[in-house]
């Protein structure tokens, strides 16, 4: 039990160094110093040919927020999960994907927000991606 708890305690210290940290070294840097758990549009490591198809894309009309990763759904090979994080860590939201469902979902931001957003999508074959942007 002990283990478990010490385990969730460290994931949730992690995840937070992760939304927080832009110099996190489990995100790429400009640098070069890619590692391989975050994949962006800029630092696709291993991934460099599915940038289009894995990278978010992130609208913002007002506080109306679309993420849509252009992927294809199969049972196979789909889109897991979207979030949308505030440069805080606050979680705005999240929506899990069926391969039968299009990976697009939908978050209102918070009155006024101006600030970072990061926008993650998750395939279930090419991993973890993130879009970072300014409202
Ligand atoms: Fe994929």
């Amino acid at each position: 039990m002990t283990d478990r708890r010490a385990f969730l305690k460290t994931s949730a210290v992690a995840f937070s160094a992760l939304a927080l940290s832009r110099t996190s070294p489990v995100i790429a840097s400009g640098g070069g110093g890619y590692i391989g758990i975050v994949y962006t549009k800029d630092n696709p490591g291993k991934w460099a040919k599915k940038v289009a198809s894995h990278a978010p894309v992130v609208n913002v009309v007002g506080s109306k927020v679309t993420v849509e990763t252009k992927h294809g759904m199969s049972e196979a090979h789909f889109i897991v999960r979207h979030t949308l994080v505030l440069a805080d860590g606050v979680v705005v939201g999240a929506k899990t994907f069926t391969a039968k469902d299009k990976p697009v979902s939908t978050y209102t931001l918070p009155q006024g927000y101006k600030g970072t957003l990061y926008a993650t999508s998750f395939c279930n074959l090419h991993d973890f991606w993130l879009t970072e942007v300014t409202v």
